[in-house]
């Protein structure tokens, strides 16, 4: 048992890291977040995953009624608000929003009202859930995938998700596959086509974007 243990937990952190050019290269799906040239736009930044899948939403995702799935302490729903985007968060833990973020087109720190909010249900994710919300988003939000394609597929939702670990994943890939080509493999089971997209940050940077056909 404690064999098994430490074997999920070797592929868990393996699969948490960012994914090799050689993986994507195998995949019909993946590979294209690859540049032609081999090359990458923008060197990778070390963090700012929030700012940068909101930069990302706001340029290819018209605004809607978005729930960020294990969105922590909510900045991704508070950038979403910022641009008019119906966002939420919808994550067991409740935190407060953190005091400021930094504001990539400006390169400057931002700050926070104290008082500011955004809608939150201190729930774990159930599928029901869904029907409120036209956007489900995962960013790195474990144990969470494969429920919330589920969900989509069941209620006719959109769905991105950035998937990190197989942690609590009812799924396991068949030896071979890589964990995010298994997400989009199910994605696609379930009647969705698959965008996948690549932001400039490090660690598991690729999205896939998931619209029901
Ligand atoms: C690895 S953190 C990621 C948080 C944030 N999205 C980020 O990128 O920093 C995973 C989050 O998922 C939340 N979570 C765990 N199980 C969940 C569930 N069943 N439904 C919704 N959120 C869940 C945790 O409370 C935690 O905030």
């Amino acid at each position: 048992m404690k064999q098994l243990f430490a074997s999920v937990l070797e592929i868990a952190a393996e699969e948490d890291a960012s994914i090799s050019d050689e993986v994507l290269r195998a995949s019909a799906d993946l590979a294209r977040v690859l540049q032609p040239d081999g090359k990458r736009e923008l060197p990778m930044m070390k963090k700012f995953r929030f700012q940068l899948l909101y930069a990302w939403m706001v340029e290819h995702v018209a605004p809607c009624r978005v729930a960020d799935i294990g969105g922590g302490k909510g900045l991704m729903a508070y950038l979403l608000q910022q641009s008019r985007w119906q966002a939420s968060v919808i994550d067991p833990v409740n935190q407060a929003l953190p005091a400021k973020y930094k504001d990539l087109a400006t390169g400057k720190q931002v700050h926070i009202d104290p008082s500011a909010s955004v809608p939150r249900l201190d729930h774990p994710f159930i599928a029901e859930m869904a029907t409120d919300f036209d956007l489900l988003i995962a960013l790195h939000a474990h144990g969470c995938n494969i429920l919330m394609i589920d969900a989509a597929a069941e209620h006719r939702r959109r769905v991105i998700l950035l998937p990190c670990c197989i942690i609590d994943e009812p799924l396991i890939p068949t030896a071979g596959v890589h964990w995010l080509q298994c997400v989009a493999d199910y994605a696609k089971s379930r009647g969705f086509t698959v965008e996948p997209f690549r932001l400039n940050f490090k660690g598991q940077n690729i999205g896939l974007y998931l619209v029901p056909q």
